[in-house]
């Protein structure tokens, strides 16, 4: 895909096909995060990629901080859980830096797997305790965000079609109100 069309037509996935990710797929998404910028070069991300059915599952129905919220992630064939070592990032203005790092070598994750045609969904709505309990991650790493990494189901579930319904999935706030020339507010 042309990077515009990537960008343009990208939106989050919320039912998979059970299809596998061809290995060079995987190498592709995992180079475009390693490639990312980060505070002072630092690169405090941490990826841990789950392929493992029972190990999906647990985070599927024991990580949601709201009851089984993330059921939808099991049929995806893989799960990726960003984490930051938080010690290899920075403070600056009070804004802990590791959250930036982690956000866009994810979101970097992402769209190179939207090139090759595998959806995603960033979710916040998880138990950190939970998963690092399932994954064995250690106490001195954050979790930032994990998300389901599949292609497309052709028709999407009554839950995706629900939630994209409820998110707005393709409203954005117009132009003249994000964007400022010159001047705050002009
Ligand atoms: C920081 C962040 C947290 C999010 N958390 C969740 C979540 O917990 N569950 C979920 O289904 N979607 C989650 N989303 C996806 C948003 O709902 C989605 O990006 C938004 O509705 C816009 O839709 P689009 O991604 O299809 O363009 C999250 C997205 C971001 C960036």
């Amino acid at each position: 895909m042309e990077f515009i069309d990537v960008i343009n037509s990208r939106q989050s996935v919320r039912s998979f096909s059970n299809t596998e990710i061809p290995e060079e797929f995987l190498q592709e998404m995992f180079t475009a995060a390693r490639l990312s910028p980060s505070f002072q070069n630092r690169q405090c991300w941490r990826f841990v990629v789950v392929k493992d059915e029972k190990t999906r599952s647990d985070l599927a129905l024991k990580s949601g901080f709201l009851g089984k919220v993330n059921f939808f992630i099991k049929n995806a064939p893989i799960i990726v859980v960003a984490c930051a070592d938080t010690s290899k990032s920075g403070t600056i203005n009070n804004q802990h830096y590791y959250l930036v790092d982690v956000a866009i070598a994810f979101q970097q994750m992402m769209l190179a797997a939207w090139n090759r045609g595998i959806g995603s969904c960033w979710l916040a709505a998880f138990d950190e305790k939970s998963v690092k309990k399932i994954l064995g991650i250690p106490d001195k790493i954050r979790v930032v965000a994990l998300s389901p990494f599949g292609f497309p189901k052709e028709k999407d579930t009554l839950y995706a079609k629900a939630v994209k319904t409820f998110a707005g999935s393709k409203k954005r706030i117009d132009l003249d109100r994000i964007i400022f020339w010159e001047k705050w507010g002009m």
